[in-house]
């Protein structure tokens, strides 16, 4: 039997419990062995739960019990979490979590802390919820260099866009609804910011490339100043509007960044809708490949992590994670990234439209049934262009980035 602790008993917590619960047989036949919570970790009390006869207050009964063989990290943030994982690898114990910000910020050095002693720190759930993508990186795509990761990483904010689109309602319309589903907290930032999506986006992309790559250099666009009319100018192109998470390489360096996008239907991720997440990769063998499912919610980001105590319990004495460098990696400056631009602007006479070709070059102009204004495609430029272009006008009502 196989004695495991679950730090943190909220939703993905109290998931995991669930999940072991529900396909104990199937889940122990695979690990090989038994797999037995002996504690969970939580500063609550839970009177009524099934948890309670297992529930402790303290994290050293955990680090200091020999018995303990896998951690499940699932209390979120980067203290104490940070702090309770580097004991737990210290002390022999392999650790599995969902925690982004964690592996975001202190992935490396926990990956080498796990490798250091046979050990393994795994993080399935971290990106993309209960979507394999790490484990697909780490182990499968392992004959490819991958050129190219995209993904809509964010279920919160890629149901706020699919709702607006759907319904033609605006974006506080729509995230006071995905407030009312569950599907947003209550201070929405995190996500409709783009910070949780530049997170995984960072984990992916260090991953790839073997290198440290820090969130804070990733440049992260969120999706609050899509408005409807955005919208309607993008059904009027046949495109959707898709907050993406990317990471390209050229010329040996990565562009990575988080914004909305317009994609069109030949896009992998045009048709991803709703709180489901996709991925796709470009590899330089394998040629294209995706990845979709749901990204976020209790059971699935739980059965993930269960999905990595299975394989921390298969590989007691044996770490199988890629090893990803502290060494930090230099990402490429957007400013130089070539795309076209959507650009919405004030003004409708033929007149006005000259102008703005007088300053962005050959354009193709696109009306929707709104007065005093329009909107045109630009050529293609660096981002650095783009803005010098806008710059010389005050015209501009908002421009959204063309892929594809
Ligand atoms: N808030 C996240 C999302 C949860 O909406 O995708 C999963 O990381």
């Amino acid at each position: 039997m196989i004695q495991i602790a679950v730090m943190g008993y909220g939703t993905v917590g109290s998931g995991v419990v669930e999940v072991l619960n529900t396909n104990q047989s199937s889940i122990d036949k695979r690990a090989g062995e038994a797999i037995h919570v002996k504690y969970v970790l939580d500063l609550r009390d839970f009177p009524g739960d099934p948890v309670e006869s297992v529930l402790v207050h303290d994290f050293e009964t955990i680090v200091q019990d020999p018995e303990i063989r896998i951690v499940v990290e699932v209390m979120g943030g980067v203290e104490p979490a940070y702090t309770f994982t580097k004991r737990c690898l210290e002390a022999g114990k392999s650790v599995c979590t969902s925690n982004k910000e964690l592996v975001a910020r202190h992935g490396a050095e926990l990956l080498e802390l796990a490798r250091e002693r046979n050990l393994n720190y795994l993080f399935e759930a971290s990106v993309g919820g209960g979507i394999p993508i790490i484990r697909p990186l780490n182990s499968s795509l392992t004959a490819d260099e991958i050129t190219e990761i995209t993904g809509i990483l964010n279920g919160t904010t890629n149901y706020i866009l699919s709702k607006m689109s759907h319904e033609g309602i605006g974006f506080e319309t729509a995230l006071k609804d995905a407030q009312a589903k569950g599907y947003a907290e209550r201070n929405p930032e995190a996500d409709v910011e783009g910070y949780d999506a530049c997170r995984k986006i960072a984990i992916l992309t260090s991953l790839v490339s073997g290198r440290q790559v820090d969130f804070e250099d990733i440049y992260t666009e969120g999706i609050t100043k899509i408005t409807a009319e955005d919208i309607q100018y993008a059904k009027k192109m046949g495109r959707a509007v898709k907050l993406l998470a990317t990471s390209k390489k050229e010329e040996g360096r990565f562009f990575a960044m988080v914004a909305p996008f317009l994609i069109n239907e030949l896009h992998p991720l045009y048709s991803v809708n709703d709180v489901f997440n996709a991925i796709f990769a470009k590899g330089n063998v394998l040629g294209d490949v995706m990845f979709y499912g749901s990204g976020a919610g209790k059971l699935p980001t739980a059965s993930a992590v269960v999905a990595d105590v299975v394989d921390a319990a298969k590989h007691l004495h044996r770490s199988i994670m890629t090893f990803w460098s502290s060494q930090k990696m230099e990402l490429a400056d957007i400013s130089n990234a070539k795309r076209r631009f959507f650009v919405r602007v004030k003004g409708d006479s033929k007149k006005d439209a000259i102008k703005m070709a007088e300053i962005f070059g050959p354009i193709e102009v696109v009306k929707v049934n709104l007065a005093g204004e329009f909107g045109f495609v630009t050529g293609e430029y660096t981002e650095a262009e783009y803005q010098e272009r806008a710059s010389r006008t005050d015209a501009v009502i908002n421009r959204i980035r063309m892929e594809g």
